[in-house]
């Protein structure tokens, strides 16, 4: 197939009549796919006016397939405008599909995108080489840098894999082109490797910034590495994780931030301290953009690799992105909030004091497309132990948020929530309150939850397949709690 074709095939495939979903059929401000399947956000970027987020896209089926990039555009990164598909693995240094990497907008006007091109194997059952790619357009139309691959397995350092070498996030520093990408070190696991170049097209490797060393699993897939208020964040995203005894991590694909100090001369990553991302079910892959206004802004696939090949496919699309979300960090942690553009989308407001003992629904406190605030005042309530939620509760069917009290714990748990696959249902990670208050954020959007806990301390992000008839919250408390309640539907 000629290089053009297979884009316009995948552009006219996403814009036929019969394939165009409505708009009813979608979350309310989450992004999906055009068509068919999504995983990974790629190229989050401010460029020419507004958000730009292109991801992982087969628009051909609701599975993981040849991976092309779709592409939308957001004024206010919760209303997605849908852009024809800006990338196909049509050419022999990206044949076997486009995977994740970044944008950048550069100064003559155009953007930048750089991905992982995925070779076809030298004979049939040999594995698919990985290598950098890089291809230059207008925002719209992309065309692929002729010396693609740009960073092949000649630059990889000794012992690492060919194999297992992607996802590049670019930047730009003093006139200088930087990248990191995933590497697999034969010994150490998974690797960060940073790379310069002074055009973006000759690169030479520069150092490695970190390695799992059995740490913190195997293989770390999308990185991100960018300074926030003082503090160098390196994000990752490492397969094959261990569970730890303090519930930060569970096993399987998980999220990882490490905290340090950078030295740009040198290219010395320390270091200081490392954390979960997300704790909750369903969150992969962040990256993150600087905004305008410098607000590090994130935004992750939400789904999780354990669960997105068996849970049934309801719509004609798959996978979607989290909420936007701030960063910040707090007492050497890495926090986040809701993008505040989201108090743009609130309808009606109630605000109550409440004190609770035992069971409670409050009139107007419902909905799938909420954004609601609980502020439990455990130091005034000594006698309360164990507060439970319940969201999209109706028909016998409900999500729950156990809020363990006397342990410091809390539980998301998705059991009863209408799935019958045997996917991961909950997740429990601790929680103590903060001067006598735990404070929990709900955003709910249809058929998603995420949870920002101690003003954005911690963060657990749900999928339900819960019908949307269930729209009911339950309040249950073991003794008097007193609790100060925000509700926003949303819309
Ligand atoms: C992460 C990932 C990336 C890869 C992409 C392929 O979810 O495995 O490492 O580039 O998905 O779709």
């Amino acid at each position: 197939m000629s290089k053009t074709t297979m884009l316009e095939d995948a552009r006219r495939y996403e814009q036929a009549p019969s394939n165009t979903i409505p708009a009813g059929e979608r979350p309310g401000f989450h992004m999906t796919p055009r068509t068919g399947w999504t995983n990974d956000p790629n190229g989050f970027c401010f460029y020419g006016g507004q958000y730009h987020l292109f991801h992982q896209y087969y628009p051909y089926d609701t599975v993981w397939g040849p991976m092309h990039w779709g592409h939308v555009t957001s004024k206010d990164l919760l209303h997605w405008d849908y852009l024809p598909a800006a990338l196909a693995p049509d050419t022999p240094a990206d044949a076997a599909g486009c995977f994740s990497g970044s944008a950048l907008p550069l100064e003559d006007g155009r953007l930048m995108l750089m991905y992982t091109g995925v070779q076809r194997p030298a004979a049939p059952g040999q594995p698919e080489p990985q290598a950098q790619c890089i291809a230059l357009g207008d925002g719209q139309d992309f065309e692929k840098c002729a010396q693609n691959p740009v960073i092949g397995a000649d630059l990889l350092p000794e012992g690492y894999s060919k194999t297992d070498f992607r996802d590049p996030k670019i930047w730009k520093e003093d006139g200088r082109y930087f990248c990191v990408v995933a590497g697999m070190h034969e010994t150490d696991r998974g690797s960060i490797l940073l790379y310069q170049s002074e055009d973006a097209r000759t690169w030479r490797y520069a150092a490695r910034l970190a390695a799992s060393c059995g740490e913190y699993g195997g293989m770390w897939e999308c990185p991100d590495f960018f300074p926030l208020e003082g503090t160098q964040v390196l994000l990752v995203s490492p397969v094959e994780m261990q569970p730890t005894p303090d519930l930060e991590y569970r096993p399987g694909h998980g999220t990882l931030a490490l905290l340090g100090q950078y030295d740009a001369g040198t290219h010395h990553f320390v270091r200081q301290s490392a954390q979960a991302i997300d704790q909750g079910l369903d969150f992969y892959a962040p990256q993150t953009l600087l905004a305008p206004d410098g607000r590090r802004i994130m935004i992750a696939w939400m789904e999780n690799w354990a669960t997105c090949r068996t849970v049934p496919r309801p719509h004609r699309w798959f996978g979607s992105m989290t909420l936007p979300r701030e960063l910040f960090v707090r007492d050497g942690r890495l926090c986040q909030r809701p993008v505040r553009e989201l108090e743009q989308m609130w309808r009606t407001t109630l605000c109550r004091d409440v004190l609770l003992d035992g069971e409670s629904r409050f009139d107007g406190v419902k909905g799938r497309m909420l954004d609601m605030t609980l502020v439990l005042d455990t130091g005034a309530s000594p006698e309360c132990r164990r507060f439970t939620l319940h969201l999209a509760e109706g028909e016998g069917l409900f999500t729950e948020v156990v809020c363990d009290l006397a342990h410091g714990e809390l539980l998301l748990d998705r059991s009863q929530s209408g799935t019958v696959q045997d996917i991961p249902h909950s997740r429990r990670i601790r929680l103590l309150p903060r001067q006598g208050k735990l404070t929990m954020r709900v955003v709910m959007d249809t058929e998603s939850i995420e949870l920002f806990l101690n003003e954005g301390e911690r963060a657990m992000t749900a999928c339900i397949s819960t019908p949307l008839r269930a729209d009911g919250i339950r309040f249950m408390s073991d003794g008097p709690l007193r609790m100060h309640l925000e509700h926003h539907t949303l819309g």
